[in-house]
């Protein structure tokens, strides 16, 4: 894909890996063993910010819609699930190895097939050979053929295969969605950038059925301006961000329209979610494989048909990355006659995984310790919140690093009149403000 006009990446990815182990956002998996690679775990502000993403996509496409309904399917499914849906069959990457090095690599990923780029010797990359990426696991005591089974790659297949189920039990008819967020599992050659390609990620994919009458074009740029929306309603950058139009070629060859969004990542840009028309293939298939009637009955004109699927499928562990990637700045800051430099990740109100944090001027004084804590407790009800103690340069510091859009300083001041200082992360201006109006006030700001 082309570079030109690229903006130039404002962190790398060293610094956001570091800051997110730093911080308690995301570590490698297993860790103490050496790791494993393609798997993480989300620490204590990660599986906050994590949730927060998967919330904020939920309740847009789910809870604020009344033709979209939720959908929870198992991660291991029939294994004529993957046949019918072509990843047995056509699911693989090309790899390469090194003879020299023991390197390997996506062949799609190499500028040449003559020379290595690791070790640099030409002549010792061996024939791409396909590469299943469907990870294999074992259903039962036996272990023989039919007790194989695979850790689905997708989620999608689980709505396909309960089509019918879903339709008649919430009484929907086309155009009506189904929304399902999930782990799905790939085999991944070379898992790297961080949680960008892992081998275990999570997914949140809304497959959406058109009637076959014409509007399914229509249809599908509804759902690419909704996507789009919701990015910048989440403070994602819009220059940062871009709807890449497949071509004719770059299209699988049911598919009559698809875009993928992405994301100006460290490295470049990368494929946050794509959005495609996937035609009827999905339900014919199956209708083939299971000899079932999947198709759409419709009681007003007595016709049966098979309708067309609109699919937007987001990575949420690539979109967590995206928000603090996307979040991250670094700034000089005059105070005084003195220079220093903060680190802040501007998140938005909604996705930060703490909105306000409190803490008393000094930790040795138990009058303000008391009340400082009365008052987090307070706001917690409403907001997520955070009581910390210490150093008070250090308290906004760790703040600003985590993204906490507001703080709150308990002092003496307080014990007189009943104010506290609040302190914006943005622009680190502080307004003196009545403990009584505290809520109303980050209401109104954070919302
Ligand atoms: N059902 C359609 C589908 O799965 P996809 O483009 O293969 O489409 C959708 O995947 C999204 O899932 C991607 O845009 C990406 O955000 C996420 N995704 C795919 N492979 C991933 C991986 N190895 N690690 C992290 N996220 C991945």
């Amino acid at each position: 894909m082309s570079t030109i006009d690229t903006p130039k990446p404002h962190v790398s990815l060293d610094e956001i890996t570091a800051l997110a182990k730093r911080r308690g956002f995301i570590f490698p998996s297993s860790e103490i063993y050496g790791g494993i690679g393609g798997f993480f775990d989300y620490g204590p502000l990660g599986a906050v910010l994590k949730r927060n993403v998967k919330d904020a996509w939920w309740r847009e496409n789910v809870e604020q819609r009344d033709d979209v309904v939720a959908f929870d399917s198992s991660i291991v499914m029939h294994p004529r699930t993957w046949e019918a849906s072509g990843h047995v069959a056509a699911f693989h990457d090309k790899l390469v190895d090194c003879r020299n090095c023991k390197h390997r690599f996506r062949a799609d990923h190499l500028p040449s097939l003559d020379k290595c780029p690791d070790c640099g010797m030409t002549g010792t990359l061996t024939e791409p050979r396909n590469f299943s990426l469907m990870m294999q696991t074992q259903v039962g005591a036996m272990e023989d053929a039919d007790a194989q089974a695979w850790l689905r790659p997708e989620t999608a297949q689980g709505i396909f295969v309960n089509f019918k189920n879903i339709y008649q039990s919430a009484r929907k008819k086309p155009p009506f969605g189904v929304a399902q967020i999930g782990k799905s599992f790939r085999n991944e050659i070379t898992p790297r950038y961080f949680t960008f390609r892992q081998r275990e990620f999570e997914q949140a994919e809304l497959e959406y059925f058109v009637p076959d009458d014409g509007s399914d074009l229509a249809w599908f740029q509804s759902w690419v301006k909704a996507r789009k929306k919701w990015y910048s309603d989440y403070g994602v950058r819009a220059d940062r961000l871009r709807f890449y139009e497949l071509s004719d070629e770059e299209r699988p060859f049911y598919a009559k329209a698809g875009i993928d969004v992405e994301y100006l990542f460290p490295w470049g840009w990368g494929e946050l979610e794509s959005i495609a028309h996937r035609g009827t293939y999905d339900l014919d298939r199956h209708i083939e494989f299971s000899g079932k009637d999947l198709q759409f009955f419709d009681e007003a004109s007595k016709q049966k048909y098979t309708p067309i699927l609109i699919e937007s499928s987001a990575g949420m562990d690539r979109t967590t990355l995206t928000m603090l990637i996307d979040a991250y700045d670094s700034e000089t800051i005059v105070e005084g006659d003195k220079e220093t430099k903060r680190t802040v990740l501007r998140f938005h109100p909604k996705i930060a995984p703490v909105q306000a944090g409190v803490f008393p001027l000094a930790r040795n004084k138990p009058e303000l310790v008391e009340r400082a804590k009365r008052i987090e407790r307070a706001l917690r009800t409403n907001l997520r919140t955070q009581y910390d103690e210490g150093n008070v340069g250090q308290l906004y510091r760790r703040q600003d690093e985590i993204g906490t859009p507001f703080c709150m300083m308990v002092d003496y001041q307080t014990l007189d009149d009943g104010t506290v200082t609040v302190r914006d992360r943005d622009s680190m201006k502080q307004d003196r403000v009545s403990t009584d109006a505290l809520a109303a006030y980050l209401h109104e700001r954070l919302s």
